[in-house]
């Protein structure tokens, strides 16, 4: 560790997890299970789990779920909260939904956005959170490999969804309150549900619960299904790694739509009764601040991108009490040493990152609030969790060389399979590692350091975006004939999409064309996953025999070019 890096070591205090080393050597998962009601009852439901049991448990009135979007503040309490998925499980048994049917949800970040995750997990059936900012192929790519047979939604968002394109989708509910020519109205609904019986579906751990579809460097995205039995590690990550406790106020930034809005944005805080705040809206600094100061929230749970933005409005922060704060944590993108810095200065406290995947359901690897933080390393394997360095062989590799990182299979939270592609499956695994795709290495004391990814996948703010998806979409364009897209490496958002193009012989490049090209990818697919760079290029660099266009070849070139100052690029 350089000087300018210096070891940053935890605050004195009372925290769930005191002996890392001592709990690391005896941890079992099993000994969790006694926490579940479903140890005694051997009922299962994750929906049951996160509310209902906190309700019999006779804490019904304390506050679940704070909503806030600008000067708009209400909140459910968990029996509130019990109610109103319960008569939403009802209505969906009473419409025919069963244990297992794909039932999707595409609502924004508000109230009735989580019931519907909550309703839909209640009644045994498996729950697809759509991104609020999906258009239409987005959508179609994961409801059409799904086969998804229900959606929740709303009259606004229905509008971007191919309900033509999709066979299987035979039942549309939205939240509002009004007549649609093909949907219906679940506030209507309501009023002529019996919310006689139980409205809970058991299960069993192993039981489909959500499907998060994730990008690769190759193909569509791949529906990643999780089971009831992720609540294990869930709760216990939220315990030691969120720290959470009995008067936390928590707020995790991530839309549900991704695995980290679902995962430590619904399961883990509510599986340890905790107050979870939602804000509507999108990213601002003054909102951001607001809502801590407004909600009182003690663990907050970001990404790096968000930080280094707010990075940029520090001098707001004396506008704002955010002395509520005692907890930060970060995910999704490598966490910078200058963010660490920053936090530290800002809020007096660490930024804790947190390193794990869509396909591995929680958290692996982990800055403990105990433990010393290294600046520059994602921190150490949870106890439990058995990470190692690996070759393409399997064989780790010595300490501190670089290699593929690979985690022990058997963990309670990984992924149950990918929805029908077992070969895909099969393909994570090296004898009986699971292999991330990321390459890392490991010091002597077991720190984890971050290096980049071993194949063309792009996180540009967080979010895992496929270079197939995103080049499939520029050749619908009449103007494209090929494309390649890589990440560019960005000082803000960690990688931005950039494209190169070549152009048909009826199109000669202009901005004006370039733009055009830019609008039809967002509309089209998402806006996260619009190039926000295109170059237009004679050809592109391609596979001799198998004419594959060689990402890597255009990402090396780029990198060259950045190195020298990015002399010739003029972005748009
Ligand atoms: O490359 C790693 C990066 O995000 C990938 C997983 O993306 P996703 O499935 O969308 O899940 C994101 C949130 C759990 C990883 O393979 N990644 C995740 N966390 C970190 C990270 N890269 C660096 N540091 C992290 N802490």
């Amino acid at each position: 560790m350089s000087q300018s890096n210096p070891i940053l070591h935890p605050r004195k205090g009372i925290h769930n997890l005191e002996k890392y080393e001592e709990t690391y050597e005896q941890f079992k998962w099993d000994s969790v299970h006694p926490h579940f009601s479903w140890f005694k009852t051997d009922k299962v439901n994750m929906a049951y789990e996160c509310i209902d049991r906190h309700v019999e448990d006779g804490y019904g009135e304390k506050e679940a779920l704070v909503y806030i979007n600008g000067t708009t503040k209400e909140s459910l309490t968990f029996s509130e909260l019990k109610r109103r998925t319960d008569e939403w499980a009802h209505l969906l048994k009473s419409q025919g939904v069963k244990k297992g049917d794909r039932v999707f949800t595409f609502l924004p970040k508000n109230q009735e956005g989580y019931i519907a995750i909550l309703a839909v997990i209640k009644v045994g059936a498996i729950v697809g959170p759509l991104f609020e900012a999906f258009m239409e192929d987005a959508i179609y790519d994961r409801m059409y490999d799904c086969e998804a047979s229900v959606l929740l939604t709303n009259a606004e968002l229905l509008e971007r969804v191919p309900v033509d394109k999709l066979p299987e989708l035979h039942s549309i509910y939205i939240t509002d309150d009004l007549d649609h020519p093909i949907a219906q109205s679940i506030p209507r609904l309501l009023k002529e549900t019996s919310f006689e019986g139980e409205a809970v579906q058991w299960v069993g751990l192993n039981d489909g619960m959500i499907i998060h579809y994730t990008s690769g460097s190759t193909g569509k995205p791949k529906g990643v299904l999780h089971a009831h039995r992720v609540m294990i590690q869930q709760f216990q990550t939220g315990k030691w790694v969120l720290d959470l406790r009995e008067d936390d106020v928590y707020w995790c930034t991530a839309h549900p739509g991704w695995v980290t809005g679902s995962s430590y944005g619904i399961f883990a805080p509510w599986l340890n009764r905790t107050t979870v705040v939602v804000h509507g809206g999108r990213f601002k600094a003054d909102e951001w601040f607001q809502a801590i100061e407004d909600t009182g929230v003690t663990v907050w749970y970001s990404a790096p991108t968000a930080f280094r933005l707010l990075m940029n409005d520090t001098d707001k922060i004396k506008n704002f009490n955010l002395s509520s704060l005692r907890h930060i944590l970060s995910v999704g993108e490598p966490l910078n040493p200058e963010v660490i810095t920053w936090g530290l200065d800002a809020f007096n406290i660490r930024i804790h990152d947190t390193w794990w995947m869509t396909e591995t359901g929680a958290q692996l690897i982990v800055n403990l609030p105990t433990a010393a933080i290294k600046p520059g390393s994602m921190g150490r394997a949870l106890p439990g969790i058995t990470a190692g360095i690996i070759d393409l062989e399997g064989n780790e590799v010595k300490r501190g060389e670089f290699g593929l990182l690979a985690i022990k299979k058997g963990w309670p939270s990984m992924m149950k399979e990918i929805w029908k592609n077992e070969e895909k499956y099969q393909s994570y695994f090296i004898n009986d590692w699971y292999v991330s795709g990321d390459l890392a290495r490991m010091d002597e004391e077991g720190y984890v350091f971050f290096q980049g990814r071993n194949d063309d996948m792009i996180n540009s703010s967080g979010e895992r975006i496929g270079p197939f998806e995103v080049e499939s979409k520029l050749i619908e364009h009449p103007a494209v004939v090929e494309a390649g897209v890589i990440g560019k490496p960005d000082p803000l958002r960690g990688e931005i999409v950039k494209a190169f193009i070549v152009l048909t012989d009826a199109y000669t490049e202009s901005e004006e064309l370039l733009k055009d090209i830019q609008t039809f990818v967002r509309f089209k697919l998402a806006a996260h996953a619009m190039p926000r760079e295109i170059e237009v290029l004679e050809e592109l660099p391609k596979t001799p025999i198998s004419g594959k266009i060689l990402r890597r070849i255009l990402k090396a070139q780029e990198i060259e070019k950045l190195e020298q100052g990015d002399r010739y690029h003029v972005p748009l």
